[in-house]
């Protein structure tokens, strides 16, 4: 049976450093199902349609990889999906704490289902969506750190600011 992992996230936008933890799990996966949290109560820049229509934008060459939304649980979610394993990427120590605390929740909800955790590329170790968006915000040079489609609608966003990217 081919292995698939489903990565979840915000993905509020797409950055390189989630790209980066993507083709590293294909690499150890035959198939990676990308899943955007539909949270209507967390605060975001985009919608869940425009984060969809981004990702499918900027995974379309990749035929072992499918796009996705979900909410509620993430465990329920991934059984439904057929899928065993949750991979999420860790960039510096900060991300421990709260990737730890999230793992073991989700070992308790279902002992079925592992996480599994990839390391990002040091080149965008100190990027996170959050980062690149105040940077957009204040009209910063965000060039080279994220996908084209991402840079074209954080532009049409922050409208008013002249973005460099
Ligand atoms: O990109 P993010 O915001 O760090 O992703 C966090 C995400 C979506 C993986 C996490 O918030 C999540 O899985 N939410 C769904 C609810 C859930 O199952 N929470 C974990 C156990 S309570």
């Amino acid at each position: 049976m081919p292995s698939t992992a489903v990565y979840p996230g915000s993905f509020d936008p797409i950055t390189n450093g989630h790209l980066s933890i993507l083709n590293r799990g294909l690499e150890v996966f035959d198939k990676i199902i990308v899943s955007i949290l539909n949270n209507p109560q967390k605060k975001s820049l985009f919608t869940v349609e425009e984060r969809l229509e981004m990702l499918k934008e900027v995974l379309s060459g990749k035929t072992n990889v499918e796009v996705d939304t979900f909410d509620g649980l993430l465990v329920d979610y991934a059984q439904g999906r057929n899928c065993n394993v949750i991979l999420r990427g860790i960039r510096a120590m900060s991300d421990f704490e709260y990737e730890f605390q999230m793992a073991l929740m989700n070992r308790r909800l279902n002992r079925d289902i592992q996480s599994i955790f990839l390391m990002t590329d040091y080149k965008w170790f100190y990027i996170s969506s959050t980062i690149i968006k105040e940077a957009a915000s204040f009209g910063g040079d965000i060039s080279g750190l994220v996908p084209e489609v991402v840079c074209r609608r954080l532009k049409e966003k922050f409208g008013h600011i002249p973005l460099r990217c």
